[in-house]
């Protein structure tokens, strides 16, 4: 059960630059009544403290980590190697480079037996991570499960009446 002011959610992201992606992500959660814990952590900047975070974060109550990251992303892949939490990864679109394909690569390209379940690039992967992770609680809260359940309903009630209102 997911109780009151309890987080287990992670968003770890390498950069504030990556907030205005993210904050989609954040907001999915809220949502769905989920507050992450959200830091700034880079796999390149600060290793240590990805390091650290990771080790510790299933003991601090965490189920579900989320890491965002741009460029040559090692973020994800990081947080994998040290815990066997379900990792979900955001490839996220540098201000310069190949438009987040960089990132998408060094996300999913984790090798056999460290995995990272890597979304989109950008905002729609960010949203999609949010969801991931309600997904993921879901299956042990049936409060989550609901919740879940109301929005793909929503969503395809939207669809609908755009399709009725051509
Ligand atoms: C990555 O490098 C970050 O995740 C960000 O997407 C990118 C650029 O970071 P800044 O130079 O904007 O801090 O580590």
């Amino acid at each position: 059960m997911v109780k009151n002011n309890e987080k287990i959610v992670a968003i770890v992201m390498g950069s504030d630059s990556d907030m205005p992606v993210m904050k989609a992500c954040i907001d999915k959660l809220k949502d769905f009544g989920i507050e992450p814990v959200v830091r700034i952590i880079s796999a390149h900047r600060t290793p240590d403290i990805a390091a650290d975070f990771a080790e510790n974060a299933a003991k601090n109550g965490i189920k579900v980590i989320i890491a965002a990251a741009g460029m040559a992303a090692h973020l994800a892949g990081a947080m994998a190697a040290k815990s066997a939490l379900p990792i979900i990864g955001v490839p996220l679109a540098a201000a310069e480079g190949p438009a987040g394909l960089d990132a998408l690569l060094s996300t999913v390209q984790m090798p056999p037996g460290v995995p990272v379940a890597s979304m989109a690039i950008g905002k729609a992967g960010a949203t999609n991570a949010a969801i991931f992770a309600v997904q993921i609680l879901a299956l042990a809260d049936e409060k989550v499960a609901a919740k879940l359940d109301d929005f793909r309903k929503a969503q395809r009630q939207k669809v609908i009446e755009k399709d009725a209102a051509l």
